[in-house]
């Protein structure tokens, strides 16, 4: 996780982008940062470094001397520590001491204690705890045996076993004996973006990091080794043979990645989701012919009714998303749906069913074990498929078939409407595959998209002042809670996983999201009165089911706090947040937004950070 940037530019200064893409990016991480800058003005002539444990703020307060104010090239990072703790060592750019190059990584190299030994015999003096000092030392030693930069990094590279993406910035003498910069940059797994203007070249981990400058990209591919200048990018592989990656225009902008007058990113992106809803679905509804149209190959007829089985692979609340799919889909479709957690999949040894298609969900499409999970089933035979938010992420060029979810970046480390948008797509391929299959009539595909559209007013509905309000008045009434159950049946499971993981993540308080049918094979144990239990009934097949499952939990005193469209559990629970009424397979839509507002009350309640939770990162790109 960690993000980097990077920038050389012909004659304007770089700082200010610099910060402005690391804050962009510091939903990868934020720990502590740093930057290293060249300024060919200032006396000395190096390399200069500042870094700080903590938030970006704090590093701004370093940089406010306006020393580097005026520097044409530099790096930068935002970390989220994987080898050493928070600390101004161990932030990022790291350097071999020479004063003539640094270095900012994300990711991991697996064999550093072994290059560390090594180096240290050589002579390398470490000063931090991380495994990315080691690549640090072994660019300059590469550095100070001749090599140009763009040949250090890639013997350097040669020697390490692990994952990275990485920039780095040397200083080489001209013809005319003066410094200038140098930036190179390189991939193995975690995402990097890189693009050029006349005036600036440019890195960062997200296409977010960039869009001060351009909305024009290239998407960096593993193996590739890239040396930025303004107006140029050049793409070698290991061997320095020239590659070649198209130019991708992207539609984000940065408006779209701004808080736009809300207090927090979470906040205005469940406020997004009726917009949400018409970006991912409407335009792909064929109304007269009930069915879906997705753009790109992957879905059509002949593709879909030779699957006989989908395989979900995903993190987290995706992989929430990718299991009430599998309700969608076999109930629309009749097609059998396996869910796995990605990190669990790759593994063990799935036996997969010929005729099999992996489905590989994911917000940021760069997720360490999805793309590993997806990779393993791809090698296994089975048709790699996706639902995926960021257009040229890794899960999407490697799959054959995308549904993109058009959320827009969803910045706040809590999944909203990605994940909204992730249960519309599902169902939009439910409603494809039963077409294409046969298994739903024109007038059923009608009906169901029908139903899809009707959703928006519904949203929209929920998400007022007057719901808002009740939601946060019962969020706050808990804070002295000691932990929290979150209960669903059938299309509502998941629903309450999702609840209890959004509580947890964001405000830190136990939440155990469970099947409600399961509560009497042991969790009904922990029930003491005056818990709250959360229930989630909408009218459907286990509707009934659920109401005794609500006596069940009063009788052992716990204080029920019902969410849902269904009227009889909100007249047995203590407390209700009733939503508007829809079809049995939408209501996960609707349930999900006041579960998403309890945690957001809740946390801010209770003083939390709620765009960026403790311990946690948006972007997992590492194991
Ligand atoms: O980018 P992805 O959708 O692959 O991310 C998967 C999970 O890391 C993510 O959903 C995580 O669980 C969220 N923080 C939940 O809010």
């Amino acid at each position: 996780m960690c993000g980097i940037v990077g920038a050389v530019s012909r004659s304007g200064a770089v700082l200010e982008g610099l910060l402005d893409g690391l804050r962009k990016l510091e939903y990868r991480g934020y720990d502590s940062c740093g930057v290293a800058m060249f300024d060919p003005g200032l006396a000395n002539g190096a390399v200069q470094i500042r870094r700080k444990v903590g938030r970006l703020t704090e590093l701004e307060k370093l940089l406010a001397d306006g020393a580097l104010g005026a520097a044409r090239a530099g790096i930068g990072h935002t970390r989220w520590a994987t080898h050493g703790k928070p600390s101004d060592e161990n932030a990022h750019p790291h350097t071999d001491g020479s004063g003539r190059m640094a270095l900012v990584h994300n990711g991991i190299i697996e064999n550093y204690l072994e290059l560390r030994a090594e180096l240290t015999a050589d002579g390398a003096v470490f000063r931090s705890e991380t495994d990315t000092e080691v690549l640090t030392h072994l660019v300059g030693r590469e550095l100070a045996r001749g090599k140009s930069l763009l040949d250090a990094v890639r013997a350097s590279l040669r020697r390490v076993q692990g994952y990275y993406a990485i920039a780095v910035m040397a200083l080489e003498n001209g013809p005319d004996g003066k410094a200038a910069a140098r930036l190179v940059c390189a991939r193995q797994g975690p995402p990097l973006v890189v693009a050029a203007t006349p005036e600036i070249g440019l890195c960062g981990s997200d296409v977010l990091a960039l869009l001060k400058y351009t909305r024009d990209v290239v998407f960096v591919e593993d193996g590739d080794i890239v040396e930025l200048a303004p107006g140029r990018i050049a793409i070698t592989d290991f061997d320095g043979k020239a590659v070649a990656r198209p130019v991708r225009h992207v539609d984000w902008d940065e408006e779209a990645a701004s808080k736009g007058g809300f207090p927090h990113h979470m906040l205005k992106e469940i406020h997004e989701q009726p917009d949400v809803l018409a970006r991912t679905a409407f335009d792909r509804i064929l109304q007269v012919e009930g069915d879906v149209d997705f753009e790109g190959a992957g879905f059509d007829d002949a593709r879909l009714r030779a699957i006989e089985r989908i395989q979900v692979v995903a993190c987290g609340t995706a992989l929430h998303a990718g299991m009430i799919g599998k309700y969608l889909i076999e109930n629309l479709a009749g097609v059998a749906v396996d869910c796995d957690f990605a990190s669990e999949f790759r593994y063990r040894e799935p036996v997969l069913a010929p005729r099999s298609a992996v489905l590989a969900i994911s917000q940021s499409g760069e997720t360490a074990d999805t793309l590993a999970a997806m990779r393993l089933a791809r090698e296994r035979g089975l048709a790699p498929l996706s639902i995926c938010n960021v257009q040229g992420s890794t899960v999407v060029r490697e799959s054959e078939g995308v549904i993109l979810t058009h959320a827009g970046p969803e910045i706040g480390v809590a999944s909203t409407k990605a994940f909204v948008a992730q249960v519309i797509a599902s169902y939009l391929l439910a409603v494809r595959l039963g077409r294409a299959r046969g298994k739903l009539s024109v007038e059923q595909g009608r009906e169901l998209l029908d139903e899809l559209r009707r959703l928006r007013p519904r949203l929209e509905g929920l998400i007022t002042e007057k719901t808002v309000e009740r939601v946060r008045s019962i969020a706050v009434k808990h804070l002295k809670a000691k932990g929290f159950f979150f209960l669903g049946r059938g299309v509502n499971f998941p629903v309450a996983l999702e609840g209890a993981l959004k509580l947890k993540e964001i405000s830190y308080v136990h939440a155990e999201g469970y099947a409600a049918g399961e509560m009497k094979h042991g969790p009904i144990a922990l029930i003491e009165p005056g818990m709250p239990i959360v229930v989630i009934n909408s009218p459907g097949r286990v509707a009934d089911k659920v109401r005794s499952n609500i006596e069940q939990v009063k009788a052992r005193g716990g204080h029920v706090i019902s969410i849902g469209a269904d009227e009889q559990s909100h007249a047995l629970a203590d407390e209700s947040i009733p939503v508007p009424a829809s079809s049995e397979w939408l209501s996960p839509l609707l349930n999900v937004v006041p579960l998403q507002l309890f945690a957001y009350h809740h946390a801010l309640a209770r003083g939390c950070d709620i765009d960026k939770p403790r311990n946690l990162a948006k972007s997992v790109t590492v194991e």
